[in-house]
């Protein structure tokens, strides 16, 4: 099997997306730690019960998995989830940063602990993981233990495109995507690669945490579920094999069977000026030779609808 002897851990496993990428992971050979804090969709609560569930199924399954009940955000909590692969399997080659909550509003009016709540588990979430792990791939390394390492982070189009409503959400997950970018340059001498998707799936963050997305996940019966969440977690399983080794610091958006190799910020157009621009002359000259080079930004409503049209 492809992951045989992998041990892999799936932040956020207990539901959605990174339950998905559990079951498959473990299916494919992974031992799993199935990391769920089990809260609301807001981050609120806590319930051991669905990364325990998963892990029952997987079992059920003749897989092998632990439950973990750390709090991603917590840079001590991190650590512990790194050691319970390690301690529980033996090592760690697989992290999935995949945990993730919503707290929507408009810029103008968003609560300073909506903005830290958000920013708390994605962006530092995924930084206390990574930096733990990494840190164990590295002194492994250095003691001739090469363990392939793999860092997948969930970024979004939120982060990607940018999307009303969620400006603490989209900038955090824009960070986890460049964070894969930087973690990868200084990881790859390690033998780790570290990369990023953007899913699209219909879950209770796309459901219950933004209805007005609820209609457009709907498909009718009888048709191929473009939606399911089942269909982001075999370009996991690939990204976290040794096959993916040459994979590096790239952001894939990923649903409905569909695989999008996304690319960022490039340079669309220059003027340029030996010494100093008046403003106003800049402003003529950009208006009338960088216009061009400004394209029609793609929205999440339209990949929505795309998806269903593929
Ligand atoms: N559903 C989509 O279309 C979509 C699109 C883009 C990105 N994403 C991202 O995919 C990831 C999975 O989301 P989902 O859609 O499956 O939602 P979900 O709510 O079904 O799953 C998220 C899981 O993360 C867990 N979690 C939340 N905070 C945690 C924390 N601090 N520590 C540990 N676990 C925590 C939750 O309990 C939950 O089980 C998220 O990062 C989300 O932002 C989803």
């Amino acid at each position: 099997m492809l992951l045989d002897g992998k041990v892999a851990i799936v932040t956020g496993a207990g539901r959605g997306i990174g339950r998905e990428e559990a079951l498959l992971l473990a299916k494919h050979g992974a031992k799993v730690v199935v990391n769920d804090l089990g809260g609301g969709f807001d981050g609120t609560g806590a319930d051991n019960r669905p990364a325990q569930q998963v892990v029952e199924e997987i079992k059920a399954a003749g897989g092998d998995a632990v439950a973990n009940y750390e709090n991603v955000a917590d840079f001590k909590g991190a650590k512990r989830i790194v050691q319970c692969a390690i301690d529980t399997f033996g090592k760690l080659n697989i992290l999935v940063n995949n945990a993730g909550i919503l707290r929507d509003r408009m810029i103008f009016n968003m609560a300073e602990e909506e903005w830290d709540a958000v920013i708390a588990v994605h962006m530092k979430g995924t930084f206390n993981c990574t930096r733990h792990a990494c840190e164990y791939w590295r002194e492994q390394h250095k003691v001739g233990n090469v363990l392939n390492g793999r860092v997948i982070n969930t970024s979004s189009d939120s982060g990607l495109l940018g999307n009303v409503g969620q400006p603490n959400y989209g900038p955090a997950k824009a960070a986890v995507a460049t964070l894969a970018i930087v973690v990868d340059a200084e990881m790859q001498k390690y033998g780790v690669t570290a990369n990023a998707i953007a899913p699209v799936a219909r879950t209770r963050l796309t459901v219950d945490a933004t209805p007005q997305t609820a209609a457009v996940m709907n498909v009718k019966e009888g048709e191929f579920d473009v939606f399911n969440p089942g269909h982001v977690a075999p370009l996991v399983v690939w990204l976290g094999s040794d096959d993916a080794a040459s994979v590096h610091g790239e952001v894939f958006r990923v649903g409905g069977g569909v695989v999008w190799l996304m690319q960022g910020w490039h340079t669309g157009g220059t003027v340029s000026k030996r010494g100093d621009w008046d403003p106003s002359d800049l402003g003529s000259k950009i208006k009338a030779e960088l216009a061009k080079g400004v394209t029609k930004k793609e929205t999440m409503a339209e990949v929505f609808r795309a998806l269903k049209q593929v």
